[in-house]
């Protein structure tokens, strides 16, 4: 069973996240253990900070190593997989999703304010990103990583739908449709209504390859 356990300031942000739908049920099932950590109740501060201004000068406020490391310290284990959330990080990929849906144990270590103290990377294994914006904290993409992963494991989903998910093949996915034949003058393709199987993956094929030349020729090319 894998085990994730998410570090942050703002533990109620996750209640959503780990109380509805496919996420619900994979940590029901014991597919999935998920911990949410308040790394303030690791700080040695009287006053319980967790940050202070930067040396050098500069906006915001910094998260001290102090709290972090021992609180990294106290969950690791021999196979553990450190995650530290932070937009100058390595973009994140499906590929990556895979990998990190084989281990056993990955901490998440969500940042806000301005930044971290650069030496609490000593202690990180990755550093990702979910992508060019920037986001308020490391919250919502530990969700999104935690998500990208659950979804894989064995038995939440099943098999066949995330064969065929987006990015698998870098290619984004063909259309569907479901009733009636025609909604407010628009049809379903014929195509896929003749039971022509090899017809139907033809199009799906070419749909495919339509889509992602346009939105994501950068995909195309890998
Ligand atoms: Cl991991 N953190 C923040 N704060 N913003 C982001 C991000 C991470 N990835 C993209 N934007």
């Amino acid at each position: 069973m894998l085990k994730i356990d998410i570090l942050t300031l703002f533990p109620k942000m996750f209640d959503g996240f780990l109380s509805e739908s496919i996420i619900k049920r994979a940590i029901e099932k014991g597919s999935v253990e998920v911990n949410i950590i308040n790394f303030r109740d690791y700080t040695l501060d009287p006053h319980g900070k967790v940050d202070d201004t930067p040396y050098g000068g500069g906006s915001g406020m910094v998260l001290t190593p102090q709290p972090i490391f021992d609180a990294v310290e106290s969950l690791k284990g021999e196979n553990t997989k450190v995650i530290l959330l932070t937009p100058s990080g390595y973009p994140y990929k499906q590929r990556q999703a895979y990998e990190l849906a084989k281990e056993k144990h990955i901490i998440l270590i969500c940042g806000h304010y301005e930044g971290f103290d650069e030496r609490i990377k000593s202690i990180v294994d990755l550093e990702v990103s979910i992508g060019d914006y920037v986001l308020t904290g490391g919250e919502i993409p530990s969700m999104v990583i935690a998500d990208s992963i659950i979804r894989l494991l064995d038995g939440v989903i099943d098999y066949e739908s995330h064969m065929n998910d987006s990015f698998n093949n870098n290619l984004l996915d063909y259309p569907t449709y479901t009733k009636p034949r025609e909604f407010r003058g628009m049809k379903v393709p014929d195509v896929l209504l003749n039971g022509n199987h090899e017809e139907i993956n033809k199009y799906r094929h070419e749909e495919q390859l339509k889509i992602t030349k346009e939105r994501r020729p950068d995909l195309l090319e890998k």
